[in-house]
């Protein structure tokens, strides 16, 4: 079907939600061997995923949308290094990456533009009949976790929500040390987002890291979208990296649900502080009478159908080295990830720490076993690597992502049960089955493959 024709088809579809399992879209088709991939939002985030695309040779980047100068300047830079065809780019205004999607002969769409256009762009991508990836963020409302759901059930397109966390190679070790009992039976998790990110929130519009103290149209990168964020809206606005490891420990979705969840902040202090005392700043500068509305510290607390605690930290605005504070404790040992800290009974001497990285040679998980040395000089520590490789095989099988539509919307909600919770002073928030209750026999995915 001619893509035009598919998004009329799809379109006209009643936007009802179906009760049928997961479509998975051409089931019986071949495994495409090379593909046409297109990104949407090319800038710091977009072309590391491409950095690493240009490398391979079963997929070529054919088209990108970005609205910014500067980022298609730095984009068509790896394209040239690499000594690879120029894409085609699409730079005439937000919603030109709608002319890619219906202009392009794709297969697969990657989508790293700003949070609010991560789902209209997946919306359209998924209409269009393409396999989708979206970066990370949190959602604005339920609704629109809602609409991600009912737009893969009425299309039967995949949405892969790339939470590169999970492929983190301690994170996979103790998922793999998690499946093989090594904890017992877990109780309570944690993780979270506890980055110093107030030199990504501000800068001087032409360095993305430290320069000076502008947001918004004068900034560059971040700066530029991210900082209104910690403005205008006050919970956890980034709970991914965190909630990620911790559901695959739970299996969030395929056997077990959130429930319920609470929320609380503190007072907005880091971000003032910080255009007060920079260099470039000062108390009299215009963005020192700004109010900012985030807390420096949200802490919210989710329960789970089958009886685990979770406490997920959000921490992007005070001085701090960068940690996502995971913690994993079953009735036989635990894992705190700030200090790599890994205690297991019976085999750690009694109430003594072990550093998690003697565990790496016995316990790492097959997928770090077999591609480590693949994942050499890949962002994050390698572990982006394994996120694009697992959304280039996956799109190339057409499969059911490992992380899906599901564990998107349900890990997107996050944010706004949150800033609904902190504005009611911790009031508990019943959590959404996106699943409409086929969590209970939906089977894991996650890394139990090839990706
Ligand atoms: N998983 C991770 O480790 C990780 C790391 C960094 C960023 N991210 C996520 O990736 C996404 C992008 O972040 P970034 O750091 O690259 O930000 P960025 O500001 O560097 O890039 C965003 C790009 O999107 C472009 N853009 C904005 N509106 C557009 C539109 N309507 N159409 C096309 N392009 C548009 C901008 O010009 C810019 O180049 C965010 O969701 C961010 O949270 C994830």
């Amino acid at each position: 079907m001619r893509r035009r024709q598919f998004l009329q088809t799809s379109l006209a579809a009643p936007a009802v939600l179906s009760t049928a399992p997961a479509l998975r879209a051409q089931k019986n088709t071949p495994v495409k061997s090379k593909i046409n991939i297109a990104v949407l939002g090319s800038g710091l985030r977009g072309q590391s995923h491409i950095d690493l695309m240009v490398r391979r040779d079963d997929c070529v980047v054919t088209a990108i949308a970005d609205i910014d100068p500067e980022m298609v300047r730095r984009t068509k830079a790896i394209f040239e290094k690499q000594n690879k065809p120029l894409p085609t780019f699409y730079a005439n205004g937000p919603k030109d990456y709608l002319n890619l999607l219906e202009k392009e002969d794709l297969d697969a769409v990657i989508i790293a533009s700003p949070w609010r256009w991560h789902t209209p762009m997946a919306v359209a991508a998924m209409q269009a009949g393409l396999y989708v990836g979206t970066e990370v963020c949190g959602a604005f409302s339920i609704d629109e976790c809602w609409e991600l759901v009912r737009t893969h059930e009425a299309t039967g397109s995949h949405l892969f929500f790339l939470e590169n966390v999970c492929y983190r190679r301690d994170v996979m070790a103790v998922l793999n040390m998690v499946r093989q009992g090594m904890f017992g039976e877990l109780l309570h998790l944690e993780g979270g987002y506890q980055h110093d990110l107030r030199n990504v929130k501000f800068n001087d519009g032409k360095q993305p890291y430290g320069g000076g103290v502008e947001f918004g149209p004068k900034a560059f990168h971040e700066a530029r979208w991210r900082t209104a964020h910690s403005v205008h809206r006050n919970g956890d606005l980034y709970p991914t990296h965190g909630v990620g490891p911790v559901a695959n420990y739970i299996n969030i979705n395929r056997g077990n649900r959130f429930v319920g969840l609470t929320s609380m902040a503190s007072k907005a202090r880091g971000l003032h502080e910080y255009v007060v005392n920079h260099p470039q700043g000062g108390p009299g500068h215009p963005n020192a009478k700004v109010e900012f509305k985030l807390g420096d510290k949200v802490t919210t607390m989710l329960s789970t159908a089958n009886g685990e605690t979770v406490v997920l930290h959000h921490d992007t605005n005070l001085p701090r080295p960068y940690s996502l504070g995971f913690r994993v404790q079953g009735t036989k040992g635990l894992w705190m990830d700030v200090n790599s800290s890994l205690h297991i009974e019976g085999v750690s001497e009694a109430h003594r720490w072990e550093k998690t990285e003697n565990y790496f040679e016995k316990y790492d998980h097959p997928l770090w076993q077999k591609m480590a040395d693949r994942a050499v000089g890949a962002g994050h520590g390698g572990m982006d690597f394994f996120l694009v490789n697992a959304f280039v095989e996956a799109a190339k099988a057409n499969a059911t992502a490992p992380i899906d539509v599901y564990d998107a919307a349900t890990w997107l909600a996050i944010t706004p049960l949150s800033e609904q919770s902190v504005a009611q002073g911790g009031t508990l928030q019943t959590f959404p089955d996106f699943t409409n209750g086929r969590w209970m026999d939906r089977k894991v995915d996650f890394a139990m493959g090839e990706y």
